[in-house]
């Protein structure tokens, strides 16, 4: 028992750097790792790096795999003028309804496989931290390029392992960031 306890501990621990928990506190939220369903929020760092690369203002962002909403919390914090999440797992969309609420951001939540997602209108910023690899990366890039052309869309793509599902459909690199894991690449049509 007591090793479990203190196994649980240890990885609370390891999971909840205190700037995030601090981060956390400061806005009445949890988005912190501490669950099993392969969720993982974006280090506050890295998005702290994107959000003052990439143009803001008059935009949408998009996080595809939202899971507890820190991006679009970090977001609206910056200056976008619309968030909208994408996530399959209910559970995670619920945290992130409560996150936004607690905020006081009028975000909007969307529980769906990201694969059937049909792209708003207007300029976007759509946001990718690891929710998925081929082959579904490949259908959602697939429908994000051929969605009818109603202003610029720049896509903002963390650890891009899989960066030759935008490449082979035309992206470019516009600019890229950060290192190992935390590289990012901005890719645009
Ligand atoms: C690594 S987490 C990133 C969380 C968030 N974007 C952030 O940066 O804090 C990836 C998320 O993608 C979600 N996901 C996985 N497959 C998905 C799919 N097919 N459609 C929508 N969301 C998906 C997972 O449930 C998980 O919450």
């Amino acid at each position: 028992m007591w090793t479990l306890m203190l196994h649980l501990w240890d990885r609370w621990r390891f999971e909840s750097p205190p700037a995030e928990r601090a981060w956390d506190l400061a806005r009445g939220v949890e988005t912190r790792k501490w669950t099993l369903r392969g969720y993982e929020p974006v280090p506050l760092d890295t998005a702290a790096q994107i959000l003052a690369a990439v143009p803001r203002d008059g935009r949408t962002l998009i996080d595809v795999g939202c899971g507890k909403g820190r991006m679009l919390i970090l977001a609206a914090e910056a200056g976008f003028s619309r968030v909208i999440g994408v996530e399959i797992d209910r559970w995670l969309c619920e945290v992130t309804r409560k996150n936004l609420a607690a905020t006081g951001i009028d975000g909007v939540v969307v529980q769906q496989d990201a694969r059937d997602w049909s792209w708003p209108t207007g300029p976007l910023t759509v946001f990718f931290y690891n929710p998925f690899d081929d082959p579904i990366l490949g259908v959602v890039v697939s429908r994000l390029t051929d969605r009818e052309p109603t202003g610029p869309v720049d896509v903002i793509y963390v650890n891009p392992l899989a960066l030759h599902a935008f490449i082979d459909r035309g992206w470019t690199i516009a600019s890229e960031g950060g290192s190992g894991t935390e590289r990012w690449v901005w890719l645009t049509r």
